[in-house]
């Protein structure tokens, strides 16, 4: 099975469109609710929280594990492809959601540099919202400036918008968050309008709509979970031996750190449809 990892929720949006994209393939899903949200959490917590994840998914049999969280994956993916995993596991893998959105605002393969089809010109302007741990590590302007030196990666933390979410709070609250950070990040391109946002938090996607109408016309909005869903689409038709054995073809588990009765009652809104998680 494909381990799909998350803070909490969020990772059901991403594994949603996998499960969509890839009805044959079995999933397993892991939610961190116990130690949910990540996005205030100090590095170091994040890279322990997201290894012990790992080390759980592999316990599962699992060969390959998506870090389906932008916090996680900026935090800690290069640290566990570069090092852990080469001592542990050579021949399981770690992706993370954060890789194919670099891709795809780049251009370029994060896998050996070749060029790819983008989504933004190579000097134009992309805002990226996300939490404030992924915005203050620097990831999405450090990787897209590596690949693309010429783009203007605007970063715009919403330092309360996953707990909004989170807590089901009423539309019209959620919109004056989403507006105001919006506003935030016009402030910080003195006007200028971006060509492309990155909703770089896999809460907001449940709030898409709000950034649609908040931000300038003809911003393009990219949608990161049917980015990832495409991207491992073809990662698998590289590397077929992580796809599902025929007995375990469209097999999905949930599992959370929290407790399993109160989280399968909210993650149906995540995964839209109903959901069953066991105790991890
Ligand atoms: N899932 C996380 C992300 O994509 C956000 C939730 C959290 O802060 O734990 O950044």
């Amino acid at each position: 099975m494909i381990g799909v990892f998350d803070s909490g929720h969020g990772g059901l949006t991403v594994l949603h469109a996998l499960t969509e994209r890839l009805p044959r393939e079995a999933f397993i899903y892991l939610g961190d609710h116990g130690n949910a949200p990540y996005g205030r959490r100090s590095e170091s917590e994040i890279y322990d929280l997201t290894l012990a994840a790992v080390e759980r998914l592999f316990a599962e049999g699992c060969l390959l594990v998506l870090l389906a969280c932008n916090t996680a994956s900026a935090i800690a993916l290069r640290r566990l492809q570069q090092n852990w995993l080469p001592e542990v596991a050579p021949e399981r893998r770690v992706l993370g959601v954060f890789v194919p959105m670099v891709e795809v605002l780049a251009g370029v393969s994060w896998r050996d540099g070749t060029s790819v089809p983008g989504k933004v010109s190579p000097d134009g302007m992309v805002a990226v919202f996300a939490t404030q741990r992924t915005i203050h590590s620097g990831a999405y302007p450090f990787e897209v400036g590596l690949r693309a030196p010429r783009m203007r990666v605007v970063s715009q933390a919403c330092p309360q918008l996953v707990a909004a979410i989170e807590a089901g709070e009423p539309e019209a609250v959620l919109r004056e968050l989403v507006s105001g950070y919006v506003a935030e990040m016009l402030r910080q391109t003195e006007g200028r309008v971006p060509e492309a946002a990155v909703l770089g938090c896999t809460h907001y996607p449940l709030v898409a709509q709000l950034f649609a109408e908040a931000l300038p016309g003809g911003v393009q909005l990219l949608d990161q979970p049917t980015i990832v869903a495409d991207s491992l689409a073809e990662y698998l038709s590289r590397h077929d031996r992580f796809a599902a054995a025929p007995g375990d073809s469209g097999r999905r588990r949930f599992l959370t750190t929290g407790d399993p009765e109160r989280v399968s009652a909210f993650a149906s809104r995540f995964f839209g449809a109903p959901t069953s998680f066991e105790a991890a």
